[in-house]
């Protein structure tokens, strides 16, 4: 492809429905296309863009304390993105429960396609009752921001997939075409109410465990992929490979990292359409740190522990060590970063298409 870019590999043949009626002929549109289309004004932290009601980041800019009224518009938000912005395209689920006097909610939205195991892609939507009015920026709006990126990503290259005749193309379709399924999650109650501990922490991932190990969801799942702590405008912090049956995994976002950030057709930068997004070009993943490998053990307690102890393989992206806002008011939406943000949606839309790609016949 022109940019030479992974994400360009697989062009869509696009019908002339999406761009309008001037174009008499279908064409080659690269998802690359696609997120310089889209990805900046979902991804945007300009003052005017939260008027913009394709602005996927700004929405969470409030306290999500579980049980809240900030809490419940989020979901809201949420689900009408999968519920009506992506028009039904994917299962909405949802899992009310109460616990240590607290309401919370787990969402749960899974790509209707033919699956018959499912990649899991999840964040927490709460924030932490103190310190105070905590927006929980890095912790963790733009990894939900990034989540509801990549599903509307997939989502249109699922309606596609639907309308165009595949056959006439020499191309598989990769999202409704793959064994393996998506499911988004949005975790409630990941923070503690009093105090970290194993009763007051990851109400919601504890719940969705129990559940999925009673109804054998579990059996199918593939791998967790959890997200948090991401989108600072820091420059240290870097995401390390946590589990050694994961590293392969690991391995494949980090060429995928490269690949954006460095690979170029004549290795310029400024020629691609995403570099403007991505301008910051800074590594993010170090597939030569094997510091926790083969440890055997977590050294983060996060929303994967329940289901990394049933077995499922997790991929952490949450670096280490954590930024400085971490738990502070400082982790507010002036201390993120929007391209930081993009760079991490970009990352994960590509390795879904990658997963979803090596699993069709
Ligand atoms: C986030 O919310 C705060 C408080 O309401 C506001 O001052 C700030 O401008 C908002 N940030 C953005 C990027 O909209
Ligand atoms: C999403 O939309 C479907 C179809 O309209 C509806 O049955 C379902 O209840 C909705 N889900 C939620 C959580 O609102
Ligand atoms: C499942 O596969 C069949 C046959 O390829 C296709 O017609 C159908 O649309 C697929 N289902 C979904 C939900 O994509
Ligand atoms: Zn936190």
């Amino acid at each position: 492809m022109k940019y030479g870019l992974p994400l360009g590999i697989i062009g869509l043949a696009y019908s002339v429905v999406l761009f309008g009626a001037q174009k008499t002929f279908g064409w080659e549109l690269s998802y690359e296309e696609y997120h310089a289309a889209h990805l900046t004004e979902a991804i945007n932290l300009d003052e005017d863009s939260d008027k913009n009601p394709k602005n996927l980041l700004l929405p969470f800019n409030r306290t999500r304390i579980p049980g809240s009224e900030g809490s419940r518009e989020t979901q809201q938000f949420i689900i009408e993105h999968f519920n009506k912005t992506l028009a039904g395209q994917w299962a909405v689920e949802t899992q009310p429960f109460k616990e240590n006097g607290y309401y919370f909610n787990n969402l749960i939205m899974t790509l209707q396609n033919n699956a018959t195991e499912h990649l899991v892609l999840a964040a927490h939507y709460d924030t932490k009752i103190a310190p105070t009015g905590m927006v929980g920026a890095i912790d963790s709006a733009a990894s939900c921001a990034a989540l509801l990126y990549t599903a509307q990503f997939l989502t249109h290259i699922a309606s596609h997939e639907r309308t165009l005749e595949f056959d006439k193309l020499a191309s598989v379709p990769v999202v409704t075409g793959s064994t393996l399924g998506v499911k988004i999650v949005f975790f409630d109650g990941e923070e503690a109410i009093e105090e970290w501990g194993p009763e007051d922490s990851i109400y919601g991932a504890r719940h969705l465990a129990a559940q999925w190990l009673a109804d054998g969801t579990m059996t199918r799942i593939r791998m967790l992929l959890l997200m948090d702590l991401l989108g600072s405008g820091e420059e240290e912090p870097m995401v390390p490979s946590y589990y050694s049956e994961t590293h392969q995994e690991y391995q494949l976002l980090n060429r995928i990292e490269d690949d954006l950030l460095f690979r170029r057709g004549d290795g310029s930068i400024a020629e691609s359409q995403l570099a403007a997004q991505v301008a910051r070009q800074r590594k993010r993943l170090d597939p030569t740190d094997y510091r926790f490998l083969g440890l055997g053990h977590s050294v983060v307690g996060d929303d994967h522990t329940p289901f990394l102890a049933a077995g499922v393989p997790v991929l952490h992206a949450i670096p280490l060590p954590f930024p400085s806002t971490w738990h502070t008011v400082e982790d507010d939406f002036r201390h993120l970063d929007a391209t930081e943000t993009r760079h991490w949606a970009l990352l994960v839309c590509e390795f879904v298409v990658q997963s979803l790609r090596s699993r069709t016949e």
